[in-house]
């Protein structure tokens, strides 16, 4: 009988991605199966995010969990980005951990469970080329990664020493990875990078030149892909080739992250983003003139050291003109080995307040976008089941959009009415 594996998965996509490079790992090579039930699991994994201090808190708060209900004799693996910041610190801290493996580390996890307090973080380490088996959250979508690690050097930012430095993946291999997905049933392909749209800039072995638009061209090409979504761009990165390709290219999905961090020049320099208010402003803007129908979410800190009230002005000004579909805000958290860590941070009840300025903002801004979908058709794939008797999928331009339906809707693509729009979902009837 095969032994039963529980894993925990934080933080972003491309976690979620590692994590089923995992899964896959240990059913073909170490015999697990899955188990939701963490009191019956042999092997407890825990896939961690250290972007913020809040995910790193709640780390050792959930493997304290862990081993309070694990049965006997059951393992307990630390993985992800704050194993990679953590390292050894993690024994030390929880020494019921038995292996410690750094984000960039993944490919090693069977070495990890069969060897007494194992760790691994190395963040040189290249695991770019580096065969994974085949396990997939949804049977819908794909995702595939790109790139790991990540070149920039924002100053409030840890990714660049949990992950490494950036490295994209041959095109060959991406390739062959879609047309995989697309051959087990995926119909939509979901590109994982850093900053995907600096892709090509250093491969692991000698490569032909190709960029992110070129490889979206080529992936558009695969026989069966209906639908590509990528994340995350970066918006210094976003030159009119790429915007052309986006836009004019039928199989890719009308939803751009972009994510502005602040609005101030001022800031953003501060933030080493190497692009500015008006820089931003004008790609969105153009991306909305060009696409009418796009949906621009962000990721947007509020407080960063030196905010001034001004200089929060400038964000709630791009918010205002870019009126964003989504976003995503935090205030600022500072973070070890970053350049912004020992920086005099904003007074916690002005962040506050900020943050709930622009959060309260947005919400009016998506209540009014929301109401104008009112009637509108969507063409929905249907890939999730919910409360028993919907069905949801997203719209081409990303809106989650829901329809009374059972199981045979699952990976069919419909045109639906939207008859009642609501802030997170837009509810509708088929009418193809
Ligand atoms: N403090 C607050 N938010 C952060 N992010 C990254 N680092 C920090 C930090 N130190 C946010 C950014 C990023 C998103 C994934 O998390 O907005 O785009
Ligand atoms: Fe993802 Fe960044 Fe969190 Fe790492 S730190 S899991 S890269 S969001």
């Amino acid at each position: 009988m095969s032994k039963l594996l529980f894993i925990q998965t934080l933080g972003c996509a491309m976690n979620v991605r590692d994590s089923e490079h995992i899964i896959a790992e240990l059913k073909s090579k170490e015999d697990y199966a899955l188990t939701d039930d963490i009191k019956k699991a042999d092997l407890i994994l825990i896939n961690t995010c250290s972007v913020r201090e809040k995910p790193v808190n709640k780390l050792f708060s959930e493997i304290g969990s862990f081993e309070k209900v694990k049965k006997d004799g059951a393992k307990i693996g630390v993985l992800g980005c704050t194993a990679s910041h953590l390292g050894d610190e993690i024994f030390k801290r929880a020494p019921y951990v038995d292996f410690v493996l750094g984000a960039r580390n993944t490919s090693k996890i069977s070495k990890a469970v069969n060897t007494p307090k194992f760790i691994s973080t190395d963040i040189n380490y290249d695991d770019s080329e580096y065969a994974f088996g085949d396990f997939r959250t949804s049977k819908y979508k794909a995702f595939v990664n790109i790139m790991i690690g990540c070149d920039k050097k924002c100053s409030y930012c840890i990714v660049p020493q949990t992950r490494g430095d950036e490295i994209s993946i041959p095109a060959n291999l991406i390739l062959k990875e879609v047309e995989k997905s697309v051959n087990s049933g995926a119909k939509e392909i979901f590109l994982l990078g850093q900053n995907v749209n600096n892709y090509g800039r250093r491969f692991s072995n000698s490569h032909e030149k190709i960029d992110f638009s070129d490889l979206l061209v080529k992936i558009s090409d695969v026989k069966g892909v209906e639908r590509i979504r990528f994340t995350s761009p970066h918006p210094l990165h976003m030159d009119d080739k790429f915007l052309d390709v986006f836009v004019n290219n039928d199989k890719i999905c009308k939803s751009m992250h972009m994510p502005l961090q602040s609005g101030s020049t001022r800031v953003l320099k501060a933030m080493r983003r190497g692009y500015t208010k008006e820089w931003f402003l004008d790609r969105a803007l153009k991306l909305r003139e060009m696409c009418p129908d796009v949906s621009i979410s962000t990721d947007i800190i509020v407080a960063y050291p030196g905010e001034s009230d001004e200089d929060f002005l400038d964000t709630m000004d791009v918010l205002e003109k870019v009126r964003f579909e989504q976003i995503f805000s935090f205030k600022f958290s500072p973070r070890p080995l970053t350049p912004a860590a020992n920086l005099p941070m904003i007074d916690d009840e002005i962040a506050s307040r900020r943050l709930s300025t622009l959060q309260n903002r947005h919400t009016q801004i998506l209540d009014e976008i929301t109401q104008k979908e009112l009637g509108k058709v969507h063409r929905v794939y249907f890939e999730e089941l919910r409360d028993g008797f919907q069905v949801a999928g997203r719209s081409f331009n990303n809106f989650m959009v829901s329809v009374k339906g059972s199981e045979e809707l699952l990976g069919k693509t419909l045109d639906v009415k939207i008859t009642n729009p609501k802030r997170m979902v837009l509810y509708g009837e088929i009418v193809s």
